[in-house]
């Protein structure tokens, strides 16, 4: 039917935005030559987050880390990395005002917000908060100069149900801290949620949210399918398809307080593959790729483009990246294993059959 091959064509290659990533882990060292040219392949710009070992506390280390970071980035590519700081139960109120300097030359790298890890919820939190109210003049001064706050959103009690830590935090936690600083612009991470999807939808225009990819592909069935899969463990951990429902009806909302964060976080698969396995689900290799397939399995396609390339900037009060990228629909498959330093990185659905292709700048 002629009528329809226009439409036919116009799904089957899609033109976005350059869109970003806000939330991204690269690590350090020679991780970064592995991990950087991915995320450089398919975003303009990236969230990096600062749980390194030892963790990025002050401004210094932070540009320190971008120029590591700049140096992987292959020639030519203009990627630019934006920054994090780590925040701990001593970080002083002078470093927020030192950040927000960097934000204001428009010369080299910016830190344009603050992770809090509720010390021992995740991969290198340890040094992370133990209590909100230790750093309630640093999150003053976060307010008054206009930096994000980044918060991962799970309590560590373990008298708590590790499914249900992060709907426990938005009430303990989440909602006395917005209460606290109504003009502080909050992003809360990788929502894995009903309650999170729900909280964020109804919190006002401060308070936004990051999905990822694998939150929207998979529910927790992926990690018991015949037998445990570690590569399928991440924190907050994947949970019920009912979840997994409520975050795709938001990401493909149109809401401009959900945005794509693809939390791609690396580690060693002989440290995932471990009777302890790390949490986090490497991403990076393939991000747009599982968005889009996950946006059009519900028949969403033309909310992609704002939420992976409008959103994210218009709450960082960033501007819009120019330029595009193309994605086809067209079967291909990711290599199951990448060098990682001295070790090998094993992407989630390596070796598998992706609907959907990005195709080079
Ligand atoms: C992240 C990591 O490995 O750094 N892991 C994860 O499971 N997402 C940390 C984090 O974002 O929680
Ligand atoms: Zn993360």
């Amino acid at each position: 039917m002629p009528a329809s091959q226009p439409n036919q064509a116009a799904s089957d290659r899609i033109h976005i935005t350059r869109p970003d990533d806000w939330h991204l882990h690269v690590r350090d060292g020679q991780a970064l030559d592995t991990v950087v040219p991915h995320t450089a392949a398919q975003f303009a710009r990236a969230i990096i987050m600062p749980n390194l070992k030892p963790p990025v506390t002050t401004v210094e280390q932070a540009l320190d880390y971008a120029a590591r970071i700049r140096a992987a980035v292959p020639t030519g590519n203009p990627f630019t990395p934006l920054m994090t700081l780590y925040l701990t139960d001593r970080i002083a109120p002078q470093e927020i005002r030192r950040a927000s300097a960097t934000r204001s030359t428009g010369l080299g790298d910016m830190v344009v917000a603050a992770k809090l890890y509720p010390a021992g919820a995740t991969t290198n939190s340890d040094a992370g908060v133990t209590d909100i109210r230790l750093i309630y003049p640093v999150l003053e001064a976060m307010q008054k100069e206009g930096l994000l706050l980044l918060v991962h959103g799970e309590v560590t009690s373990p008298d708590i149900d590790l499914f249900d830590r992060e709907a426990v935090f938005i009430d303990q936690q989440l909602i006395p801290l917005r209460r606290d600083f109504p003009e502080l612009r909050i992003v809360m991470e990788h929502i894995t949620t009903k309650e999170a999807a729900q909280y964020i939808a109804e919190a006002g225009p401060h308070t936004a949210a990051t999905i990822t990819a694998h939150h929207l592909l998979f529910n927790r069935n992926a990690i018991f399918t015949g037998g445990i899969r570690p590569h399928y463990y991440c924190l907050p951990v994947l949970k019920r398809e009912v979840h997994r429902q409520a975050l795709v009806a938001a990401a493909t909302s149109g809401d401009p307080h959900f945005f794509l964060g693809t939390d791609s976080a690396p580690h060693p698969a002989h440290l995932k593959e471990h009777a302890s396995g790390c949490a986090g689900c490497y991403t990076a290799h393939a991000a747009l790729e599982m968005y889009a397939q996950a946006f059009d399995e519900t028949g969403a396609l033309d909310r992609l483009e704002a939420f992976a390339s409008f959103h994210g900037p218009d709450f960082y009060r960033l501007p819009r990246n120019s330029g595009s990228v193309t994605l086809e629909r067209r079967a291909w498959q990711a290599p199951q294993a990448y060098p990682f330093g001295d070790a090998e990185l094993k992407p989630l659905l390596g070796g598998e059959l992706l609907p959907w292709k990005l195709l080079d700048r």
